[in-house]
Order: structure tokens, then C-alpha cells, then sequence
């Protein structure tokens, strides 16, 4: 086999109480607060190689269940969930090569402030950070922030185009060699180089010129997780990174076919935004032992099939309890993630919706990775040679300093000594590394 390195990113669900009640995740309850593991996670995925981190967020508590908080809180189903921004910059301070992005979502920042939060990110860490652009996608975090509901779904990213429009212009605000420094004149900064956007669009006005200053990368990264046709859309404009999660090979190839001809068509080089595709490898020391942990997960689901169907009305926007578990999954629709309701409503086929929930809560990410370390790192090299490229982004339900050092002590060795992922970074810069290969 002879193919290019592929690049490795997690995916972070996050900084919070992960996986309570798991085993391995040590005093999390009480420890969760100070973001200790988290930052132990962003030290030990750059010493793996990782291009970045991606913080999920999603600012509400679900409310998806007997429409009540209770099986939430109680379970600690993404809940509580801290400010991204905040803790990507002690990510930042405790790692030197690594992309850190956190997600800011567009209907609860105004473009101006993710402009300068990214951007003054970006300048804390020498050029390694990322934005990941959500539109957001639950009624109840837009009644956080004054909304009775959130814009029907692909008016958001109409919406979302001009906002990072506004974004990337209030980057721009800032000409090179704008910061003079001439300590024998005495000028800091050359008036002539920065200006006003006077943006006055459909959604969003500003002015600018941003006030904390140029960002090193110019552009900070964008990474987007579009899945409909109008996400993808949107991505294939404006994103360097995307994070999927087509299910299958087949799905797989088709994702990254359809999103390389659309950046063509929008004048890009489809080599300049690397597609990451989720993954959930389940390790073993012996495939039997691999095989057995993944069996696992069906009857876990089995045991806790309410808490599974709260989570899968978290990311679809339904409230399934008062659907029959035992009557084929009813037709449904939403306004939340479109991609998401169609995954569950593929793997749902003529099942009930009880062995509809089962069958899609044990089946991870785009494609089943299950085996111990090397035979998982022969997996991802054949995936990736069959798809193209360009990597995955890993995402474990049961974040705990155990399962991180699995991949990044177990997977990650296998996949270097295969030569499939890279062993140390060639450039400083977040944006440089991800289009290194
Ligand atoms: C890997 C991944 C990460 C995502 N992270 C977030 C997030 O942090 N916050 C959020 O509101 N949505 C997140 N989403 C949802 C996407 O923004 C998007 O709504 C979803 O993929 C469905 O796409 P669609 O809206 O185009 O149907 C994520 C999706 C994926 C696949």
C-alpha cells in the first residue's frame, strides 16, 4: 500500500463530566471543573500528532424527554457544559503545535465577537486556531438567547454565509504589516492599513475595524459539519476543515466526492479543506476482547434505551416518549440536524423503534472500527485508500485518561509505524500542518 499520511483530529463533546458513571474516569465528577483531563487529552493528542481539537457545544440543557430537564440532569447527558472559549485558551496555553477549535454558534454570538475571540485565540497560541461554525440547531438554546425559536433550518445557513462573510472581513480589517512597531517614530500602528467593513447586510450590520488586531494566520480556521445539501454547501464555500459523518464507505466516498466538485465550482482547490470522517474505534488487546466490548454496546443500549432515545431527540429535535418502542419508528421531520434525523432514520429501516434506537446507539462512527491496535491502524489505512482521504476525527462516548491513552498509546504508534499518520508536526501553524499532506 502507498498512500499519503491521513490526518487525525477528536472531537470533544465537551469539557464536562464525560461519560459519568463509566468506569476509568477516575474523580471526574469532582475534578471536572479545573478542565485537568481535558488538558491532559490536548497534551497527549499533540504528542500523537493530532491537527486539532474540536470543542462541541451546544449552550442548553436537553429538554428532549416528557419535554423535562430530569433525564439530563440526572444522567448527566450533556450537562453542564462549560464556555468552549475558555477552555480552549488554557488548550492553547498548555500545547505548542496543536489546532484548538472551539464551536461558537452563529444565533448566539454576534459575528464582530467570534471575530475577535477567535482572532485574539489565534494570537494567544501562535496560529493555532479554529472556529467551528454551527448554526445551532434546538428551539431551547435559542430561548437562552431571546429567541422564541431558532430560523428554519436552511435559512440559518443563509444566515451563516453572510455572518462568516462578516467574519472573515473583519479579519481581513487588518492589512499586513498594518502593527509598524518604529520605536525611532514612535508609530505603533499604520492608520492607512486598517479599515472599517461597513457591513450592512441582510442579517448582520458592522463596522469594524476589529479592535484586537490582527490574527497570525490571517484566517483563523474554519471548520464546518454540514450534512444536508445546504451544509454542505456552505462548507464547500468557506470551510478548511470539515467534520463528517456519512455512514458507510459508500457514504464516505460520496461526502467527499460531492464536496471536492462543489468547492471547483465555487473557484477552490478542493485540496485546501481536508474532510474528517467520525470514527469511534473500539480497541482490544485480542480481537475477542475488542469484539466482546462492542457487542457491549447494544446491550447497554438495551439497559438504558430511554436515556438513548433523550439523546437522539437531543440531536434531532424530537421528543420520542411518547412513541410506542415496540410500533416501526412513525415518520418524522425536524428543524434540527437534518443529516442526523436521516442517519437514524436509514439505520431504522422496518424496524421497531426500539431496535431502531439499539441498532443506531451501537454503531459509532462512519464505519465500524473494532480490533486491537494494529488490525484497527489496517482498517483506517484501507478506509482511507478506498475513500481518498483525508482522516478522521476521532469521537469516544467514554472520555476518561484510559480510553485517550488506548488511542493515542495503542492506535496511534500502530498507524505511525505504518506510516499512515505523521509523527511530528513540519510547521508551526495550525493551517500549515492540516495542508501539509
Ligand atoms: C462531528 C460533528 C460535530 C458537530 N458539532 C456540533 C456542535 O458542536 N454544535 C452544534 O450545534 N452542532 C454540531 N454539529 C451539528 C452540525 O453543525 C450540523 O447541524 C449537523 O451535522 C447536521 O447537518 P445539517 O444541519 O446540514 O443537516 C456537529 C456535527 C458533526 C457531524
Amino acid at each position: 500500500m502507498n498512500i499519503d499520511p491521513f490526518h487525525l483530529a477528536w472531537f470533544l463533546q465537551g469539557s464536562s463530566i464525560q461519560a459519568w458513571g463509566a468506569d476509568w474516569t477516575g474523580n471526574i465528577s469532582e475534578e471536572w471543573m479545573s478542565a485537568g483531563m481535558f488538558l491532559d487529552l490536548a497534551r497527549n493528542i499533540e504528542r500523537s500528532g493530532f491537527d486539532y481539537l474540536l470543542l462541541e457545544d451546544s449552550i442548553y440543557i436537553g429538554q428532549n424527554w416528557q419535554n423535562k430537564r430530569d433525564i439530563f440532569l440526572t444522567n448527566g447527558m450533556s450537562v453542564p457544559r462549560q464556555e468552549p472559549t475558555v477552555v480552549a485558551s488554557l488548550m492553547a496555553a498548555v500545547t505548542t503545535r496543536l489546532g484548538i477549535v472551539p464551536t461558537l454558534s452563529t444565533f448566539a454570538y454576534h459575528p464582530y465577537l467570534t471575530a475577535r475571540i477567535v482572532g485574539t485565540l489565534d494570537q494567544v497560541s501562535d496560529g493555532r486556531a479554529g472556529w467551528n461554525m454551527v448554526t445551532g440547531s434546538s428551539d431551547f438554546s435559542g430561548q437562552n438567547f431571546g429567541l422564541d425559536q431558532l430560523p428554519e433550518h436552511d435559512t440559518r445557513y443563509d444566515m451563516a454565509a453572510e455572518y462568516i462573510d462578516v467574519v472573515t472581513r473583519l479579519w481581513d480589517s487588518w492589512e499586513p504589516g498594518a502593527i509598524v512597531a518604529d520605536r525611532k517614530t514612535g508609530v505603533l500602528i499604520d492608520p492607512g492599513k486598517v479599515h472599517t467593513i461597513d457591513h450592512v447586510g441582510e442579517y448582520y450590520k458592522s463596522r469594524g475595524p476589529l479592535n484586537s488586531g490582527p490574527a497570525p494566520q490571517g484566517r483563523p480556521v474554519i471548520a464546518q459539519a454540514g450534512g444536508s445539501p445546504k451544509g454542505r454547501a456552505i462548507a464547500a464555500r468557506y470551510a478548511d476543515t470539515i467534520v463528517a459523518h456519512p455512514k458507510g464507505i459508500d457514504g464516505m466516498k460520496d461526502y467527499r466526492r460531492d464536496v471536492r466538485a462543489q468547492m471547483q465550482a465555487f473557484g477552490r482547490d478542493p485540496n485546501t479543506c481536508k474532510v474528517l470522517f467520525m470514527a469511534y474505534p473500539i480497541l482490544g488487546d485480542t480481537e475477542q476482547e475488542a469484539k466482546e466490548k462492542a457487542d457491549m454496546r447494544a446491550v447497554l443500549a438495551a439497559r438504558n434505551i430511554e436515556q438513548r432515545m433523550a439523546q437522539i431527540g437531543w440531536t434531532t429535535n424530537i421528543d420520542f416518549s411518547s412513541h410506542d418502542l415496540d410500533a416501526p419508528v412513525a415518520e418524522l421531520t425536524t428543524n434540527g440536524h437534518q443529516s442526523s434525523l436521516d442517519n437514524f432514520i436509514r439505520k431504522a429501516g422496518g424496524k421497531t423503534l426500539r431496535e431502531a434506537v439499539i441498532a443506531y446507539s451501537s454503531s459509532g462512527g462512519s464505519v465500524d472500527l473494532v480490533g486491537t491496535p494494529d488490525s484497527v491502524a489496517a482498517q483506517m489505512g484501507d478506509i482511507m485508500e478506498e475513500v481518498g482521504g483525508d482522516g478522521f476525527l476521532i469521537a469516544l462516548p467514554n472520555v476518561s485518561r484510559k480510553s485517550v491513552a488506548e488511542i493515542t498509546d495503542g492506535l496511534v504508534p500502530a498507524l505511525q509505524q505504518r506510516g499512515l499518520v505523521r509523527k511530528k508536526y513540519s510547521h508551526t501553524q495550525f493551517r500549515d500542518n492540516l495542508l501539509a499532506f
